[in-house]
């Protein structure tokens, strides 16, 4: 659908836009539809069926038997097929939009009054900019360092709570080259308003010159090791399995038993929750001695130490993880240039 005539939408950007686009159009067409037809009938009747003297007494309608049954279930099933429409288009987009695509490529987000910090995999970041290639899955990793804010790009239609003390993710394929508002669209303080930046996206080959020209020393998962050393995690979680922690080679990914019988998948949130609550869950066989690293490490860092035990992973847990999330589709530029999508 093409709103250029009709510009009460903000451009389409991603490929989550047309289908929200149209979904929009359907609701605002019932909407108005309903709303002229409730208005012109109040008017009609309000003339048709004036009471014409001062005697006249309206006639029960069940003693006429002039009721229709048939008349009541039309106008009950009608609106009701037609918001249960409502129901399920917007459920589909909803589950699309919570799932996303294997090859997508991750990058890290942390809200803060007032502004927007990004890690790129390669070591790159920015602040309230983000750069990002064109037609490919991106999948952000959020959360906050102080309250609720939340990452909206009307551009690309999405909007994502972005909470302390959790993950949460947004994905979108941006389908065209250019310049798009970022707006934090929770209020969080004094200069909520102020808390915008733009994404830029970009030419895979643009980007790629960007990346490349930001001269940052290392890779996240390399300032991840760097820290895991700094902070003497290695100490005791020593990768030969033989310190008083668990090892942390292979883990990423896996089934981990803990303490009492439950299993939990070690995901970012399970190593975040273990870096910042550690006696919360207690792998199954070891004793709760280690101290919280909460105020020792920033969130940024966190998602560092997150990125190094995920590159400490199995081999397979990639591909485990693809399995797990379903097929990717709607991704023209992974099949067009598979090479870019083994990206780490
Ligand atoms: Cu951050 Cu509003």
């Amino acid at each position: 659908m093409d709103w250029k005539y009709l510009p009460i939408f903000p451009e389409s950007a991603s490929n989550f836009s047309p289908h929200i686009d149209a979904l929009y159009a359907y609701l605002v067409t019932v909407s108005a539809f309903f709303s002229i037809l409730i208005a012109v009938v109040i008017v009609v009747f309000a003339f048709k069926y004036r009471r014409k003297s001062d005697s006249e007494i309206p006639v029960p309608l069940n003693e006429h038997g002039a009721g229709s049954m048939l008349l009541e279930i039309t106008w009950s099933v009608i609106p009701l097929l037609l918001s249960l429409v409502m129901f399920g288009w917007g459920a589909m987009i909803f589950f699309d939009e919570s799932k996303p695509p294997a090859d997508a490529m991750d990058i890290w987000v942390v809200g803060k009054q007032w502004m927007w910090k990004i890690q790129h995999l390669e070591g790159a970041r920015e602040i309230n900019e983000l750069h990002i290639p064109v037609n490919r899955n991106i999948r952000l990793t959020l959360t906050s360092e102080d309250v609720i804010h939340d990452f909206y790009v009307p551009a690309f239609r999405t909007k994502t709570d972005v909470v302390p003390g959790k993950y949460t993710t947004e994905w979108f394929r941006p389908t065209k080259v250019g310049e798009y508002h970022l707006f934090c669209a929770e209020y969080c303080g004094t200069k909520h308003s102020g808390m915008i930046g733009t994404i830029y996206v970009m030419n895979a080959n643009d980007y790629d010159a960007w990346l490349s020209s930001g001269g940052t020393v290392g890779s996240m998962s390399e300032k991840g090791e760097a820290l895991f050393q700094q902070l003497g995690c290695v100490t005791c979680h020593q990768s030969d399995g033989k310190g008083r922690c668990p090892k942390l080679v292979g883990l990423y990914g896996t089934n981990v038993e803990l303490k009492g019988g439950a299993t939990v998948v070690a995901d970012a949130s399970y190593i975040r929750e273990s870096i910042v609550n550690p006696l919360t869950k207690i792998v199954n066989g070891y004793d709760g001695i280690m101290p919280t690293f909460q105020g020792l490490v920033t969130e940024d860092q966190i998602q560092q130490l997150i990125e190094y035990v995920k590159s400490i992973g199995p081999k397979s847990a990639a591909a485990a993880a693809g399995a797990q999330a379903g097929t990717p589709k709607n991704n023209p530029g992974a099949a067009a240039n598979p090479a870019r999508g083994t990206r780490p």
